[in-house]
């Protein structure tokens, strides 16, 4: 059947995979960076916005923790050294060295956005009942996925940009090294998502409520359901040339929802949902240009 792999997803692997993160990725200090900037001008004008958004998404970790803890208030050990010795330990560094660097660049510090929304307070709430948890605990594992692929395609073209300008002192010592210890959180929530299915964790009934929220609240990394945000990212997807492949994107971002929610759809490329977030981020984003003019 498609939607299980080759190898077995033991809950053992998942937690030496964990171990392994933690030991080969130490969060990144703050003082290993090189602040040299070439022309902050010309890296302003064509990442600024990118770099402003991926430090505001990357310091919302702590966010990101409360709602987990809201969600899965029964995470297991491996789940929670995860998310307390890796995960946040990694992506706040993240956060705060981009932010610095887009402070080097004459912008304005970051403004996350902190509060847990009234719809995960919900989920979380009926969540204390176990066939509701299940799928909650699927749906935090597709979203991780979706977010941390889409956090490794925005460092994969930031660092080709940068390094066509000559930045290498931001592409060395600050993108190389962030962009090394994304592919890691992906894979922990492929799995784990992975291992539901193939454990079949979930009935038939769950499955299906899984793709109906799923269908119903699937967000792009950072946009929290906003219109600001969502217009913010349509502009970081046509600063990074996304925008010529929506669909080739989709695709990518896709990939482990589709085959782990969507297999019985024959010839579905990738789940409609996430074109259309795509679509509309992009359409708000020129939206918000037109009417500044
Ligand atoms: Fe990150
Ligand atoms: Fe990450």
């Amino acid at each position: 059947m498609a939607t299980v792999p080759r190898q077995l997803i033991t809950q053992r692997k998942i937690a030496e995979h964990v171990q392994r993160l933690g030991e080969l990725y130490p969060p990144i200090p703050l003082d290993s960076v090189d602040r040299t900037i070439k022309r902050p001008d010309l890296v302003m004008d064509r990442f600024g916005h990118v770099i402003d958004y991926l430090a505001r998404v990357e310091l919302e970790v702590d966010r990101n923790v409360l709602e987990l803890l809201v969600l899965l208030p029964d995470v297991d050990d491996t789940n929670k050294t995860f998310y307390a010795d890796v995960w946040q330990p990694q992506e706040i560094q993240h956060g705060l060295i981009l932010d610095r660097l887009q402070q080097d660049l004459g912008r304005q510090p970051a403004d996350p956005h902190l509060s847990v929304s009234f719809k995960i307070k919900i989920l979380g709430a009926l969540a204390s009942l176990k066939p509701v948890q299940d799928i909650a605990k699927l749906l935090y594992f597709l979203t991780g996925a979706s977010t941390e692929r889409q956090a490794v395609l925005a460092y994969n073209q930031i660092n080709t940009g940068l390094r066509d300008l000559g930045e290498t002192a931001i592409s060395e010592t600050i993108i190389t090294p962030i962009k090394q210890q994304e592919p890691g959180h992906f894979a922990f929530y492929q799995m784990s998502a992975t291992a539901m299915i193939q454990d079949k964790m979930l009935k038939p009934w769950q499955i299906f409520m899984t793709r109906v929220l799923r269908e119903k609240s699937y967000n792009l990394v950072g946009t929290n359901n906003m219109r600001d945000f969502k217009a913010d990212m349509g502009g970081v997807v046509i600063d990074l040339g996304i925008d010529a492949d929506l669909e080739g994107y989709a695709r990518e971002i896709g990939r482990v929802e589709s085959r782990l929610l969507w297999a019985q759809r024959q010839g579905m490329d990738f789940p409609p949902y996430i074109l259309k977030a795509l679509k509309e981020s992009v359409e708000l984003y020129r939206e918000r240009g037109l009417s500044m003019v």
